[in-house]
């Protein structure tokens, strides 16, 4: 979604900022915009559509002086994504100019005060109501008339701001949505995330909600929302920034399906201790797991997938009920949750408007909380009581590969780690033996299946395609789907394979493509009845079993072979293949496979 970007230095503030955005395109946007000062005025240059349009109208930020400004992708929520919408927005008076990430939820009212006091808008933005209020307030201090304008201000923002009195200055603010701040030798900056700031600094300070920063080309000063002056830690960015680069691949989605491998290695291994699960982080929690009634996963898009595929672990081993729920409808649920709840939220970014709204809900309800989240510092990972870090590096592509299996990864080590805390484990040895495998395995699901292109081809112009599987075969089958559709745009659904006579089949005609999970062993049968049913109605069925399901082998027109592994971490192998099929299905459909439209990497509204 938006994202900001802000620099003050010694160099050509145009270019920086440019650069800075185009590390931000991931996020999704439809306009974008950059405001510099240069001898006390303020200069804004705006495009509809991409960043390439605006270097153009810049050349390539050569045309625009001065060594201050902020950037801006938006996202369009308010408005149309035209020019006049997009960011930054000027004050009437030109001394200010302001970027924004996030939704003022009582723009309305705001707007319909300035109006009566004379203020004229020129967009249809929540935004713009940010800028006249600053200047409504400003009196000489910009600090004093940001504090003023956010006590105004409901809903969520990040905000990047420059005032023309105030040169080589740009301020920050923070409010349920994520910013962070980049020192730099002579510059600082600011940005939506670290991706905009690692090509120049790898010193950052996480802003938290209710802070606003004032930075100039050698100084950080932070301020809580009284407007005291605070201190804070400055942390080390430790990723390469070649993880955040295409290294040699097409797109960034095959890319980081290829480094899933490597991505899980780095969230299992360094867990585990001789021979067991072991999580540091989570020592707090441990004296606390025999009071656990329930356990409810929350969480959006393949994040809640990721849940569903964790959630038959966690029963299996542990005994304890496992609850999925998705963040938008468990914030509205009045859900039954007390002190006797873990609640598991997980999030690649961890700035997921709603998951982050359904955690706050069920921390005020008592839950004991517990966070899986990729980016380190982002809201979801502070709000939590405990957090585990899957290790997955920087992930680009909007649609998230291994964002989620690194994610199921943690869930299956928690499986393990609280069964055994709470001596409930028999087969301890075998599971962490299969959960130190799971690399090797994800990476002999790629190597075995050099036919994905080749049945991407067969099956690309298919109207609508069927993902079929039971139990958690079930669950891979969700985010088979989902990938398949977010990429490609083809019509693609997923079905408890039991399901599918009570409905579904009547859709299944002739040539009609069916994706069958048939990985266990507990519902295989069950399954493969299926296959001969969508079969005798003319479906053809692209299967993937284990390598030597015989059964399977001949009842299927197409398979993708899944390296043997134990049925219950199965998933996380069982998806690579379908992530591949997707990959394919939309490279052969033209598709702008990382940044699909009408989709974002960080979804920061409701
Ligand atoms: C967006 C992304 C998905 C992601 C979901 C949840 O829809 O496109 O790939 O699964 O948000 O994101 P999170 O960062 O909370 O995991």
């Amino acid at each position: 979604m938006c994202g900001i970007v802000g620099f003050t230095g010694r160099q050509s503030a145009a270019p920086v900022l440019l650069d800075g955005l185009k590390k931000l395109e991931y996020r999704g946007y439809d306009s974008a915009g950059i405001a510099v000062m240069d001898n006390g005025t303020i200069s804004v240059n705006k495009v509809r559509g991409r960043i390439a349009s605006l270097c153009e109208k810049t050349g390539d930020g050569a045309s625009v002086p001065g060594f201050t400004g902020i950037g801006h992708t938006r996202w369009a929520t308010h408005g149309a994504p035209t020019e006049e919408n997009a960011h930054p927005h000027l004050s009437n008076d030109g001394r200010f100019a302001v970027v924004h990430n996030g939704i003022i939820e009582n723009y309305i009212v705001l707007r319909e005060e300035l109006i009566r006091d004379g203020y004229r808008f020129q967009s249809e933005t929540d935004t713009e109501v940010i800028v006249h209020l600053i200047e409504m307030y400003y009196a000489g201090n910009v600090r004093d008339a940001l504090i003023k304008t956010a006590n105004r201000l409901r809903g969520s923002y990040a905000l990047g701001v420059i005032c023309s009195e105030e040169p080589g200055k740009i301020y920050a603010v923070r409010e349920a949505s994520p910013l962070i701040l980049g020192i730099g030798m002579d510059e600082n900056f600011f940005a939506s995330d670290v991706t905009a700031l690692v090509n120049h600094t790898r010193n950052v300070v996480y802003l938290e909600d209710g802070e606003f920063a004032e930075l100039s080309g050698n100084d950080i000063r932070i301020f809580d929302c009284s407007g005291r002056e605070i201190s804070k830690k400055v942390s080390r960015i430790t990723w390469d920034v070649q993880a955040a680069e295409k290294g040699g691949y097409d797109h960034f989605m095959l890319k980081e399906i290829m480094e899933q491998p490597a991505a899980v290695r780095a969230t299992v291994a360094p867990r585990i201790k001789d021979g067991k699960v072991d999580f540091e982080e989570l020592a707090g929690l441990v004296p606390e797991l025999p009071d656990v009634s329930k356990i409810v996963i929350t969480a959006c898009g393949s994040a809640y997938y990721a849940g569903c595929a964790g959630k038959y672990a966690l029963e299996r081993l542990c005994r304890i009920p496992v609850e999925t729920q998705l963040a938008s409808e468990l914030r509205y649920s009045d859900p039954l949750i007390d002190s006797r709840t873990l609640l598991i939220v997980i999030s690649q970014s961890g700035e997921t408007a709603d998951t982050i709204a359904a955690l706050r809900e069920c921390r005020a309800r008592g839950a004991k909380t517990l966070a899986v989240v990729n980016v380190v510092g982002s809201s979801v990972a502070s709000l939590a009581d405990y957090t585990v870090y899957t290790r997955a590096g920087p992930e680009i592509a909007v649609a998230t590969t291994k964002g989620y299996t690194t994610q199921i990864a943690v869930l299956y080590m928690l499986a393990v780690f609280f069964a055994e805390r709470l001596g409930r484990l028999d087969d301890a040895p075998e599971l962490v033996e299969e959960l130190q495998a799971l690399p090797r395995r994800i990476q002999q699901a790629i190597d075995m299946n050099p036919s994905v292109p080749a049945l991407a081809r067969k099956y690309h112009e298919s109207r609508a395609l069927f993902f079929i599987g039971r139990n958690t075969d079930y669950a891979v089958a969700l985010e088979g789907a989902l990938k398949m559709k977010e990429i490609s745009y083809i019509h693609a659904e997923a079905y408890a394979a039991g399901e599918l006579k009570h409905g579904t089949i009547a859709l299944i005609e002739e040539h009609c493509p069916v994706i069958a999970l048939c990985c266990n062993p507990s519902v295989m049968e069950k399954t493969l009845s299926n296959i001969v049913e969508v079969k005798s109605r003319g479906a053809e069925v692209l299967a993937l079993p284990f390598r030597d399901n015989r059964r399977i082998l001949s009842a299927a027109d197409d398979l993708l072979f899944i390296p043997d592994a134990d049925a219950l971490f199965s998933p996380v192998i069982e998806i690579v293949p379908l992530q591949l099929l997707a990959y394919y299905v939309a490279k052969a459909n033209g598709c702008d496979i990382d940044k699909p439209k009408n989709l974002a990497k960080s979804v920061t509204v409701e």
